[in-house]
């Protein structure tokens, strides 16, 4: 039997942080070894609200770079640049036709945007989903490991997905969010403030490039409070953010700790130290970032490998793009 097709594309709109990693890249080095994998930078994607090009490609590489010394292997998976593949353009164009106002309009990305840049509502930002469901249909993949911010977009590609099999014949197979044990990441910012994010408070997310003082600095400053009163209390989010944190990079003994402290809090008697606690995650953090920093920051230097990379993971993506393009226009145009 074939190998299930998988994809998955970062947008190089800043520095890739812990909630791209937990989200995605952690899953991409693991499906990398059981599937036929894609993973690609969005550059079109952030040109809807990051217009300015001047950095676009140096984000690219540095996103490429990034993702290597996470442990992505260019010779399992096809890591490439989205707009070396127009046949992504094409199906774009294709799906836009079966995609309606009134639903893009009601996503909850294209609300935020409206609001958080009202002076550039422009007609890309208003068809995002249709974009990132042509990315995905392109390798007619069927597994797409994301974060849960984008449970809505995948519904969409599901939508368009059928549209097109209903209207023109059935082409495309219909691809699901995925996370290995099942339930989607979202990892918070460290300030409580909704998700880590590339373009958020800068000191509540936790790069992939930060120093360790940095690393050190954003964790002692994460938000916290006084402490469980009662035995087992339920966990105000950020403070299970900070778990959950610990959980990914602390061993399993320090996490059993400070969980047991946390249970064992009662009336009067806060045993949790949330002080301890943290300097206790800024050493484990580091020695989890320090390495991907590193081996990105060497990686970034070598242009000539990157350039290599990213010519041989057009060749591969085009390659699987035009076999689907040529069902669609056959499907469509006769
Ligand atoms: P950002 O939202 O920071 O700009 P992208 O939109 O490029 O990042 O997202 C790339 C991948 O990282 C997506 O799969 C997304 O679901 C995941 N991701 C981003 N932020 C988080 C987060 N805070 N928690 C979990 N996954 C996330
Ligand atoms: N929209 C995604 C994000 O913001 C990035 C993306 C673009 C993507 N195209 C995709 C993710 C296709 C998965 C599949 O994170």
């Amino acid at each position: 039997m074939s190998k299930e097709v998988v994809l998955s594309g970062i947008r190089p709109t800043g520095f890739l942080h812990l909630g791209n990693y937990f989200g995605a890249m952690r899953n991409y080095v693991r499906m990398q070894n059981d599937y036929h994998c894609y993973f690609f930078v969005a550059n079109w994607h952030s040109l809807t609200t990051h217009p300015d090009t001047k950095a676009l490609k140096q984000a690219v590489k540095r996103v490429i770079a990034e993702n290597i010394a996470c442990g992505l292997d260019t010779e399992k998976a096809v890591f490439y640049v989205q707009s070396d593949v127009p046949e992504i353009a094409e199906l774009y164009l294709n799906l836009n036709m079966l995609a309606y106002k009134g639903e893009l309009e009601k996503t909850t990305t294209f609300k935020d945007k409206v609001r958080t840049q009202p002076d550039n509502v422009n007609a890309g930002l208003l068809t995002y989903p249709v974009l990132q469901a042509a990315d995905i249909l392109i390798h007619r993949a069927v597994k797409v490991p994301v974060g849960k911010d984008q449970e809505q977009n995948l519904e969409m590609a599901r939508n368009f997905a059928q549209r097109f099999n209903h209207r023109y014949g059935d082409i495309f197979p219909m691809p699901y969010a995925f996370n290995y044990g099942g339930e989607l990441v979202k990892i918070l910012s460290l300030d409580g403030n909704g998700k880590m994010s590339k373009s958020e408070n800068q000191m509540a997310t936790l790069y992939l490039a930060d120093e360790d003082d940095i690393i050190r600095k954003k964790i002692l400053k994460a938000k916290t409070d006084s402490g469980p009163t009662e035995t087992n209390s339920v966990k105000p989010d950020y403070i299970d953010n900070l778990f959950t944190l610990m959980k990914l990079t602390s061993t399993e003994d320090v996490v059993k700790k400070y969980e047991d402290d946390f249970n064992n809090s009662s009336a009067g008697n806060c045993i949790i130290r949330y002080g301890d606690m943290k300097k206790q995650l800024a050493e484990d953090m580091i020695n989890f970032i320090k390495p991907i920093r590193e081996k990105a920051a060497e990686l970034q230097k070598n242009t000539d490998l990157l350039d290599k990379i990213i010519k041989q993971g057009a060749d591969k993506a085009r390659a699987s793009a035009s076999a689907t393009i040529e069902l669609v226009r056959k499907a469509v145009l006769g």
